[in-house]
């Protein structure tokens, strides 16, 4: 597949831009992303989230946190706008919904399902649709309209959604990744060691060749779903942007320096060693 190859500019530098940025652009070419989560003592994941959006070339980014005593503004990070995710205004946004979200994700995501113009779906609001036929029903719903839907599970959430175990999963990832994209008609991107991301239809499924053990830290698939959100807001097909993002997260990782800080979830959303 395209995916596979190495493009030109991929070679130009670790953390190339998904999209390249013409002259007579503004922060509009580059699309809103919102992220939802941040429930009380989660609001990190959340605000890595955003920060990888952000790094990863999305125009503006926004943080709906759940968590009602959150602060205002995350000073070490200014360009992200903290809300109150139950005001956040969701009209033509590309949401990340899930990080960090804890329970209180769940009464969001009716409206979050169908006001979002794309969806990255992670971590609790995964868990929260694992339960829930009638959040099932309207992400089946999503992808009959087709509106770009990403779902990142990793072994144990991807279990969860198809009612089956952790072992499971892992004893045929390729099987299990191409189930929830069928069962839902969205692209699933089940994480680990050899990330698969399914398409809907009858495309075979991509294994990603990038990522090491690095990436075994807490944050970094948080990192991975702002990622896809930014690609996704820069209008990439759904299945081009969760090829790209899960390729760029495992370059980030496999081209730290040897002798740098170990890689964080936060240095990855900045491309970075501290
Ligand atoms: N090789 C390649 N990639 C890896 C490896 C590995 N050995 N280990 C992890 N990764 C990548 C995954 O592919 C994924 O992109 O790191 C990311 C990890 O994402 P998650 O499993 O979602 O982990 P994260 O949410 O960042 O943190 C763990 O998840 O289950 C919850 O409560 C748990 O706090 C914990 C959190
Ligand atoms: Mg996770």
């Amino acid at each position: 597949s395209a995916f596979a190859q190495e493009r030109p500019t991929a070679r130009l530098a670790g953390a190339p831009d998904i999209q390249p940025r013409t002259h007579a652009s503004h922060k509009g070419s580059y699309g809103d992303v919102a992220v939802i989560g941040g429930a009380s003592g989660m609001a990190g994941a959340a605000l890595l989230a955003g920060s990888a959006a952000l790094h990863a070339g999305a125009g503006r980014v926004f943080v709906g946190l759940l968590d009602p005593r959150a602060a205002p503004v995350d000073t070490s990070q200014p360009e992200l706008m903290l809300r109150d995710a139950h005001a956040l205004d969701l009209a033509g946004m590309t949401v990340v919904c899930g990080c960090g979200g804890g329970d209180a994700v769940r009464e969001l995501l009716p409206r979050v399902l169908s006001t979002a113009a794309a969806l990255v779906l992670d971590a609790d609001a995964l868990n929260a649709i694992a339960v829930d036929p009638s959040l099932q029903a309207q992400l089946v719903a999503r992808g009959q309209a087709g509106a770009p839907t990403v779902l990142t599970p990793h072994p144990l959430e991807a279990a969860r959604l198809l009612g089956d175990t952790t072992g499971g999963v892992q004893a045929n990832r390729l099987a299990a990744a191409r189930a929830l994209a069928s069962r839902f008609g969205v692209v699933t991107v089940l994480k680990g060691s050899g990330t698969v991301i399914a398409d809907a239809g009858d495309e075979p499924p991509v294994i990603n060749s990038t990522g090491n053990a690095r990436l075994a830290t807490a944050g970094t698939g948080d990192v991975l779903a702002g990622m896809i959100g930014a690609a996704l807001a820069m209008r990439r097909p759904a299945f081009e942007a969760a090829c790209e993002a899960v390729w760029q997260h495992g370059r980030i990782a496999d081209l730290w320096p040897a002798d740098a800080a170990p890689l964080t979830a936060g240095s990855l959303a900045r491309r970075a060693p501290d």
